[in-house]
């Protein structure tokens, strides 16, 4: 099995690069990636060249994409533009590569008849009342808040378009907030764990009391796997592991992994138009696909992530300066 993975040297691209070639032997993997920011090659190096090949490119590079799909069977599309501070910022390239990229990367597997799943975000739902008894389902009304937010609801909906004009034999899954190795420090829980190893106090946007719905990215990856091998074409499935927790518990925990006052954090400027709440419904994945999460416990989970990133100070200390800068310009 020959599968292309976009994205595959940014922070979840890798791990399921990761778990693909832990977990399947006889797949042979191509990375496409184009190295923005938030890429960094150092995420799957000392993986065997025989197994995996990585080609520095653009999804939006039509010739390029079309000449690597044509020699693969899968597509499993992680490439985008991550971050809603960034997107509040500067738009742009959420436009061009989470809305051009995608429709670059479906019109190459409409062409050559290949497998498609596209990684999207529960983000594409809006947000939950804090005492809204209902989860995220794939039958929520899409309401996205942020360019971020829209532009991967309008990826999602070039997907289906393609499949049901096209046939395209595509799958969607819609994730909740990740944690893991590997992630960039602008992102919520490497910006704390390093803002303490730094020594400086963690930043809380607001009154903190927003919630994410927490998953280990190797929960992720399982999943994604479980979808391209026994999902249903045209079907869309949420992927999540019961992690509600508002961000203030969550930086209270990160203090208390780390040996520090509860209470050793400053709150800083809210983001505009800041999702209240995320929570995912993944019974039909668990129902009909038969996954199941394996990192249930949140604090083991973020222990060993806290030393993850206490180990690898190397791997995440160049990008930090720089991000707290544009943090600080912002006042948050
Ligand atoms: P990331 O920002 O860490 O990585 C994105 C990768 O895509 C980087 O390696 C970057 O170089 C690459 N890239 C960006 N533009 C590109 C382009 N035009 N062509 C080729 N490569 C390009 O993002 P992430 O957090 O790993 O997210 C991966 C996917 O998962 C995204 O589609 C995101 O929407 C989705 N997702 C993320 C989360 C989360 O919690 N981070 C949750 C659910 C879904
Ligand atoms: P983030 O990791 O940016 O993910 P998303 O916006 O996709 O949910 O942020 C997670 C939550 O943490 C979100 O509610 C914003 C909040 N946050 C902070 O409180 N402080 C921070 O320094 C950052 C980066 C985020």
């Amino acid at each position: 099995m020959r599968i292309l993975i976009t994205g595959g040297a940014g922070f979840i691209g890798s791990n399921f690069v990761h778990y693909i070639y832990n977990n399947r032997p006889d797949y042979h993997i191509t990375v496409l990636d184009k190295l923005t920011y938030a890429g960094n090659l150092k995420n799957i190096e000392g993986l065997s060249k025989d197994r995996v090949n990585f080609i520095k490119g653009d999804i939006c590079d039509q010739s390029l994409v079309e000449e690597i799909v044509s020699k693969v069977e899968a597509v499993i599309h992680f490439a985008a533009e991550s971050h809603n501070d960034n997107s509040l910022s500067n738009p742009w390239p959420f436009i061009q590569t989470n809305i051009v990229g995608t429709y670059t990367i479906l019109e190459a597997v409409k062409k050559f008849d290949k497998r498609l799943h596209h990684i999207s975000t529960d983000e594409v739902y809006g947000d939950l009342e804090l005492n809204d008894p209902n989860k995220f389902t794939n039958t929520t009304p899409y309401n996205p808040s942020s360019p971020y937010s829209s532009s991967k609801a309008s990826s999602d909906m070039l997907v289906r378009a393609w499949v049901r004009s096209f046939k395209v034999k595509a799958t969607i899954s819609n994730c909740s907030n990740n944690y893991g190795p590997y992630q960039h420090v602008e992102k919520f829980i490497p910006r704390q764990i390093t803002e303490i190893l730094e020594g400086r106090k963690p930043k809380l946007y607001g009154n903190g009391q927003n919630v994410r719905d927490w998953i280990h990215t190797e929960d992720h990856s399982s999943a994604v796997l479980t979808i391209l091998e026994k999902g249903t074409i045209g079907e869309t499935y949420l992927i999540g592991a019961r992690g509600e927790k508002n961000n203030q518990q969550v930086i209270e925990l990160i203090l208390e992994l780390m040996n520090k006052p509860t209470n050793y954090y400053e709150r800083v400027n809210d983001r505009p138009g800041h999702d209240l709440r995320y929570a995912i419904d993944a019974s039909k994945l668990i129902n009909e696909l038969h996954w199941q999460a394996k990192y249930t416990d949140f604090r083991s989970g973020l222990k060993s992530v806290i030393n993850w990133y206490t180990k690898n100070e190397a791997w995440w200390k160049p990008d930090k300066h720089k991000t707290e800068a544009k943090y600080k310009e912002l006042g948050r």
